[in-house]
């Protein structure tokens, strides 16, 4: 399955395995590029959060591998030494989202590193080119984790018209609900060159995610999750106000998550049971992060047996599409 991204990165498979932060270590990214994908170790938060992984330890895991690193854009801001910390390292890409790109591109490039920009609109596809984004992502609200609204099914395809227009070398892929090999063939159908995986990922066997939350998210359907910004708000991380937080319901969530008004007066009330709920692993309080796609997922192999199925099933479907009578 040879696609532009293929091409550009020299990896088997148009597979991306997305920056989830505090899930996608060091393990997980050089087990989806050891299996011909491309693994993105999950800067998260640059260290600003509290609780993260030590970047160095997990970049020591994909040594001599073709990988990347994600940064939370508005987060890198706060703590821009973050990106010094890993570019000697020649990551092959740098992921950032939510936020503008232009302040690091520069530094980005010159490292030899690819700028990759996950967008959840146009605006932000057109930050993402002035910054000389080589490829953007266009996240569907269906992305487990942070998001905005639009739906990847029609977002995806516009956004192929529009680089085709304004930008026609910059790469697409889709992120957003994608997890089995009807996402990946939909996906290239769309006009992407590959996809960003994260809530298939996720509950994977080298992700960090821990045992507990995964076995309560193989337990939910895709009805079970909500996007809310009141999460963000009462536990005082300081989001901007565009991006929402999609995640398994809860305790928290069920007496929260329409609440969003309430929850941002009451900002940082909950910082600290927060912190403490995570300590404990308490799963009715702290968010449990994945997308409406958490209903395809029922087990968690390893990274290598998703890309394998991921891509023979998308494979056998698009052979099959090939030889519908069209007549
Ligand atoms: C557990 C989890 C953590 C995430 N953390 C980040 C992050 O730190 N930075 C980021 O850019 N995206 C993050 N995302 C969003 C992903 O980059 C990606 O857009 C999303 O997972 C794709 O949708 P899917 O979950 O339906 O596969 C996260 C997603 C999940 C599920």
């Amino acid at each position: 399955m040879r696609t532009r991204l293929t091409e550009a990165f020299g990896i088997r498979h148009p597979i991306v395995c997305a920056p989830m932060g505090l899930v996608t270590g060091g393990r997980l990214a050089a087990a989806v590029s050891a299996a011909g994908g491309l693994g993105i170790i999950g800067g998260g938060y640059a260290g600003t959060l509290g609780g993260e992984p030590d970047l160095h330890a997990e970049l020591a895991h994909v040594q001599g591998q073709t990988f990347g690193v994600g940064f939370i854009t508005w987060a890198l801001a706060r703590a821009p030494r973050a990106l010094d910390a890993v570019l000697p390292h020649r990551p092959a890409c740098v992921f950032l989202s939510f936020g503008d790109p232009l302040p690091f591109a520069e530094r980005i490039r010159r490292a030899g590193a690819r700028l990759v920009c996950q967008a959840q609109n146009l605006a932000h596809i057109d930050a993402a080119l002035t910054a000389g984004a080589a490829a953007i992502v266009a996240q569907g609200a269906e992305a487990g984790g942070h998001g905005a609204k639009r739906a990847t099914l029609p977002f995806v395809p516009e956004a192929a018209d529009y680089l085709a227009k304004r930008s026609p070398a910059t790469l697409l892929l889709a992120a957003g609900g994608i997890a089995d090999g009807r996402g990946l063939a939909a996906a290239l159908m769309l006009g992407a060159d590959g996809v960003v995986v994260g809530t298939r990922f996720w509950a994977s066997a080298e992700a960090l995610t821990p045992r507990a939350a995964t076995e309560r998210g193989i337990l939910a359907t895709g009805d079970d999750t909500v996007r809310t910004t009141a999460i963000d708000a009462l536990r005082g991380v300081p989001w901007p106000d565009e991006f929402s937080f999609r995640v398994v319901r809860n305790k928290l969530t069920d007496q929260w998550s329409e609440r969003e008004a309430e929850a941002q007066a009451a900002r940082g009330s909950l910082a600290e049971a927060y912190a403490a709920a995570r300590d404990r692993q308490d799963f009715d309080t702290v968010a449990i992060v994945a997308g409406e796609c958490v209903g395809l997922v029922h087990d968690r192999p390893s990274a290598a047996s998703i890309v394998r199925g991921m891509v023979e099933q998308a494979e056998a479907l698009l052979r099959r599409g090939a030889t519908l009578d069209l007549a």
